[in-house]
């Protein structure tokens, strides 16, 4: 899990750069055991990143919501672009949902030129819609639907 400890790799993220094994270990009980839709990415044998998806319930039960990380020896080789277009073919067939949608930090380019190259359109700018590290920021809202 080298990209979880990697400040730059967290820093448009919810979660923390993680310092100890301890910690580590602790998510994989906690989140990946019990998670319904959470993959790893792989590369020559290597765990080089995740991506999960979360089906919303009750009325929201029609759509899912993307999330990934990679580690950044990886980086801008078209990876995570692949990844995510698997994840949707995946998604949208196990998940019996009809829309897929992601949030993205303004900054986030990299994350955004993923999004849009598989097709998801920027539908909002969601204006101080999250508390993230102790700052109130704003998000764009991205969605596919089929
Ligand atoms: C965002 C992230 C998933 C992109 O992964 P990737 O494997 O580099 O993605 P790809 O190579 O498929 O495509 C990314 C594109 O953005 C570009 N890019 C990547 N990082 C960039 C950066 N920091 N600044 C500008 N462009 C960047 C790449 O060159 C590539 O360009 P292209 O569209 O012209 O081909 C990866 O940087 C990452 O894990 N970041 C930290 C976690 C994160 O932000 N997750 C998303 C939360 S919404």
């Amino acid at each position: 899990m080298v990209w979880a400890t990697d400040p730059e790799v967290t820093q448009h993220l919810r979660w923390e750069t993680y310092s100890s094994r301890a910690a580590a270990e602790e998510f994989f009980e906690t989140v990946v055991k019990k998670h319904p839709w959470f993959q790893a990415i792989v590369v020559d044998s290597e765990v080089i990143g995740s991506m999960t998806l979360e089906k919303k319930s009750g009325d929201f039960r029609c759509v899912a919501e993307l999330g990934y990380v990679s580690a950044k020896k990886y980086w801008g080789r078209g990876l995570m672009t692949e990844a995510v277009a698997l994840a949707l073919k995946r998604g949208f067939q196990e998940l019996d949902v009809v829309r897929i949608e992601a949030k993205t930090h303004p900054n986030n380019v990299g994350s955004q030129s993923v999004l849009e190259k598989n097709g998801f359109v920027r539908e909002a700018l969601l204006k101080k819609a999250i508390v993230r590290k102790g700052n109130i920021e704003d998000l764009y809202l991205y969605a596919i639907t089929r």
